[in-house]
């Protein structure tokens, strides 16, 4: 992943860059550094271990300016966080900055030991400034030593690269990972998303990829792969910076938790009316085009990909269409088979990630009819590059944990699910009864994040546990894998899911009094099921936290605890029993003080594959 800012101006830039690093934090936030070319034309550099916040400080305590510089969020894959291996990278007269990964690097790193290199860091990127530095001897000219340089690399990147004696001069190359120029008052820009640059710039040049963009204040000249000039169009965006801050909350988690009533509200906005869904909510031709779709495919990864396994039994139980899902990662690489006309669907929180995005690209030559993405960043990739999008309206989500954004994808779904099931198996009552539920979803949520005292109460049982198990049936089931994966991401306890009628062929060997065990539990068909299966928990000594529905009969027995959820429609259950889930991950969280907003080692975004 990583986050790339840079700029080309005539006043000092070393604010607009660290500002710019802050809104890419959630990229990763291993390492950050900056490199400016000062007004006498020296490249300097300032980087540290963590935040960037960090850096915020060093920069204070060893000031830095000038109008022309490079700056770097990292999210460590070549070598542990630390200064020496923080961008920018630096060699002769060249210092450059890299989000991405170079495939062929351990092939390039051979060669350039054996030409005398020596190498300060243990990342890939090195191999990519010493070889544009070797070309930049010869040459003298940065922009041919760059061109020259990628040439000869392998894998998906971006870069920024700034030369000594030239602070009007910023080289910014885009393949695979992405890459944008903002143009500013007198000035320009290149970030790896336009929010980094908001407030600097309000038109972008979204690079392809392949480009390579020679860059001064003055002006911006793009050469494509084959080294050919062209124009790029330039959009104007829409978007605005929206950091309404933390407010009355400990942590943007919480914050994001309970905005959940409000969001999904604002997602079905202009989208159901009447107790119908709106023909137009999904864009120009998608109506049309859905009366012919006889299966969908959907492809996504981590929290959204829990999304796209509720909607597969939605689609398949509610809709009557056959739904595919796989993760992102595993769909490109393996041939598919594709028979009937099938809707391509991406969900994306941020419309970034790379294995989905990559899936994306590959989904017309395979030969899926159309493509539509559930994504919660207008103007991002998977928006720009879908057919047709379906905007979830969470707004910003800034904790890594994904929340807000997951349901806002399941309540976006089921909208698909009533679209494309009106030509199958979904009636006009089952619309009007689908529809009714999600009228009144966000009161509903509004009410289960009541019970947030009862949840801490259950949080307070996990906080000194080292393994959790999840069970669910039928489409709680990977609720209950979004409530082991926000547990693990946040408190780092170990946590796996389970369908419940799978717990005797494995983990029940790990149950005893150190293993609590959570059950999604509302009143379905698979009900009576689901509390066999928790009876053999509770025979062999297990601790039991289940959610269940007001009504539902539990027999009080030791080691069953239960918080009770208001009796709800079976369709909107999932979006329903997450919160409780989530709210339990946080205050386990919370309780142990973890970082909440950004646990180690992770990204919210994540652009490598
Ligand atoms: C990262 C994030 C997760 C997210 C996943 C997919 O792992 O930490 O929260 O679910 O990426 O991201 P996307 O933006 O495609 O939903």
């Amino acid at each position: 992943m990583c986050g790339i800012v840079g700029a080309v101006s005539q006043r000092d830039i070393t604010n607009i860059l660290v500002k710019g690093l802050q809104r890419l934090e959630y990229r990763g936030y291993d390492s950050a550094g900056v490199c400016i070319v000062t007004d006498n034309d020296e490249l300097e550099r300032r980087r540290t271990v963590g935040k960037v916040k960090n850096l915020e400080k060093l920069i204070e305590a060893q000031p830095l300016s000038g109008f022309c510089g490079i700056a770097h969020t990292r999210w460590a894959t070549h070598g542990v966080p630390s200064e020496t291996n923080a961008h920018p990278h630096m060699c002769g007269d060249v210092a450059l900055v890299h989000n991405g990964i170079i495939e062929n690097y351990e092939v390039l790193r051979k060669q350039q030991l054996e030409t005398g290199h020596q190498f300060d860091s243990d990342t890939d990127t090195e191999v990519i400034v010493h070889a544009v530095s070797d070309a930049y001897k010869k040459t003298n000219d940065l922009l041919t030593s760059v061109q020259k340089t990628v040439e000869s690399l392998e894998g998906a990147y971006a870069l920024g690269v700034v030369e000594k004696g030239n602070n009007d001069h910023l080289i910014a190359v885009r393949k695979g990972s992405p890459l944008v120029i903002g143009i500013g008052n007198n000035e320009h820009l290149i970030a790896s998303d336009v929010f980094a640059l908001l407030g600097e710039a309000e038109h972008f040049i979204y690079l392809e990829d392949g480009d390579v963009a020679d860059i001064t204040h003055k002006g911006v000249t793009i050469y494509d792969a084959k080294g050919r000039q062209v124009k790029r169009k330039i959009n104007k965006t829409k978007l605005q910076v929206n950091d309404a801050g933390i407010g009355e909350y400990d942590h943007y988690m919480q914050k994001e938790i309970f905005e959940q009533a409000a969001v999904l509200k604002q997602t079905l906005e202009g989208r159901i009316a009447n107790g119908r869904l709106l023909s137009d909510c999904f864009g120009k031709g998608a109506e049309e085009a859905f009366r012919s779709i006889e299966e969908v495919q959907i492809v996504a990864c981590g929290t959204s990909f829990h999304a796209g396994l509720v909607a597969k039994y939605w689609f398949e139980s509610v809709a009557g269409l056959p739904c595919h899902i796989e993760v992102a990662s595993e769909f490109r690489y393996r041939p598919h088979i594709v028979i009937r006309k099938t809707l391509f669907v991406t969900i994306s929180q941020s419309g970034e990630t790379a294995d989905t995005l990559a899936a994306l690209q590959a989904s017309s030559d395979i030969g899926y009819a159309h493509t539509l993405t559930i994504c919660n960043v207008p103007e991002s990739s998977l928006v720009r590059e879908s057919e047709w999008a379906l905007m979830t309206k969470a707004g910003p989500e800034i904790g890594v944990a994904s929340t807000k954004a997951f349901t806002t994808q399941l309540t976006a779904l089921l909208l698909l699910v009533i679209a494309l099931g009106k030509h199958h198996k979904i009636d006009d009552k089952k619309e009007i009864e689908i529809v009714r539920q999600l009228e009144v979803l966000p009161e509903q949520v509004a009410e289960v994040l009541r019970l947030e005292p009862d949840i801490i109460e259950f949080a307070k049982q996990f906080s000194n546990k080292h393994h959790a198990l999840f069970l669910g049936r039928g489409e709680q089931y990977p609720v209950a894998m979004e409530g082991a994966l926000k547990l693990k991401e946040i408190s780092y306890i170990h946590a796996e899911a389970y369908p419940a009628g799978e717990l005797k062929h494995g983990p029940l060997a790990l149950v005893d009094d150190q293993m609590p065990v959570v059950a999604v539990a509302p009143n379905n068909d698979l009900l009576e099921k689901l509390k066999s299966n928790l009876q053999e928990v509770q025979a062999r000594g297990g601790e039991l936290f289940v959610f269940a529905d007001t009504h539902a009969i539990f027999e009080e027995v030791k080691g069953l605890k239960i918080i009770r959820v208001s009796e709800i429609n079976e369709i909107v259950a999932p979006i329903i029993y997450t919160v409780p889930l989530q709210l339990l991950a946080y205050h386990v969280a919370v309780i142990k003080g973890t970082d909440v907003d950004q646990p180690r080692n992770l990204a919210k975004s994540v652009t490598v594959e």
